[in-house]
């Protein structure tokens, strides 16, 4: 009995996320939403459903974003220090009419996060660390073109690594590669995030659950969050329309992880073993997932 009431309030609380546009008739997507919403599902609101117009705009961010990865991939090499990637960042960004997204955003320092290692993710460009043989060393970065954002991220080695470390960037690439593969239109957060857990586990690895993915485009981080692990069938709906990223963040050992105290950034694995990560921002539509930052 105490379950049924509380499940009653709940039900009560819950606010229509859903409207037909007023004066229009329902189209077969607003019929799909609203009777997902009605079974209790997590839906969109309609600002997250980008306009052509939109979409434009954060295709031509997307565009400068993989021209900027490609340039960090043709010139990151041992003995450079993190400090000259974000150089390297920041002047190509700015000389190609774009802003790094990460430069004060929310107080971080830089213009890029480079995370090397037992570094899961947001490490912060130093000009005291110099990138070694056997590195491996995630670029993550982010540029606002005319107003919209594209998010994307590689791992890079820097020369030659462990067999294990090697393991570890190529399966988190298959996770990303999984989790695209997962979505189609109408499909749930959790199916991707379930198909990316299972693939880490098969290899031995686990998953972040601290940090997920999330809605990108109109601004950096967006509704919905985007998690790499979960059951199929729970999160959001994803529909057309919809840009969001996907970024496992795979470790070979334990999922926990920790924030450096010190700057209030550096995410690190706890128990020191390295982390590897690749993000897309990636467009639904009517027919399947288009990738963004290729
Ligand atoms: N690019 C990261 C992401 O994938 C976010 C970095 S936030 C920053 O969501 F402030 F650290 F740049
Ligand atoms: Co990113
Ligand atoms: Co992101």
């Amino acid at each position: 009995m105490h379950d049924i009431s509380v499940n009653m309030m709940k039900k009560k609380k819950q606010k229509r996320v859903w409207h037909s546009i007023v004066g229009e008739p329902l189209t077969e997507m607003d019929k799909i939403i609203m009777s997902w919403e009605s079974r209790g599902k997590k839906v969109p609101s309609r600002d997250l459903i980008k306009t052509p117009e939109q979409i434009e705009g954060i295709r031509r961010a997307g565009i400068l974003n993989t021209q900027l990865l490609d340039h960090v991939a043709a010139n990151i090499r041992e003995g450079i220090s993190t400090e000259d990637i974000n150089q390297m960042v920041h002047t190509f960004t700015v000389e190609h009419g774009g802003i790094p997204a990460p430069l004060n955003y929310e107080g971080f320092p830089k213009s890029v996060c480079t995370s090397v290692n037992e570094v899961v993710c947001h490490g912060i460009p130093n000009e005291d660390e110099i990138l070694e043989e056997g590195d491996i060393i995630n670029v993550d970065v982010t540029t606002i073109l005319d107003g919209y954002y594209a998010d994307a991220s590689r791992m890079f080695v820097i020369g030659k690594t462990t067999p294990q470390k090697q393991k570890l960037v190529d399966v988190a690439k298959e996770c990303l590669q999984i989790g695209i593969e997962a979505c189609h239109p109408y499909c749930f957060v959790g199916d991707l995030g379930n198909a990316i857990a299972k693939h880490a586990h098969k290899n031995g690895f686990s998953v972040v659950r601290d940090l997920c993915g999330h809605g990108v485009g109109n601004a950096f981080h967006e509704e919905p969050d985007v998690e790499h692990y979960g059951k199929k069938g729970t999160g959001m709906l994803l529909v057309p329309g919809m840009v969001f990223t996907i970024e496992p963040m795979i470790n070979m050992g334990d999922w926990h992880v920790f924030v450096d105290e010190d700057d209030g950034w550096t995410v690190v694995t706890e128990d020191e073993l390295p982390s590897a990560q690749w993000e897309h921002t990636l467009l639904m539509t009517e027919t399947g997932v288009e990738i963004l930052t290729y």
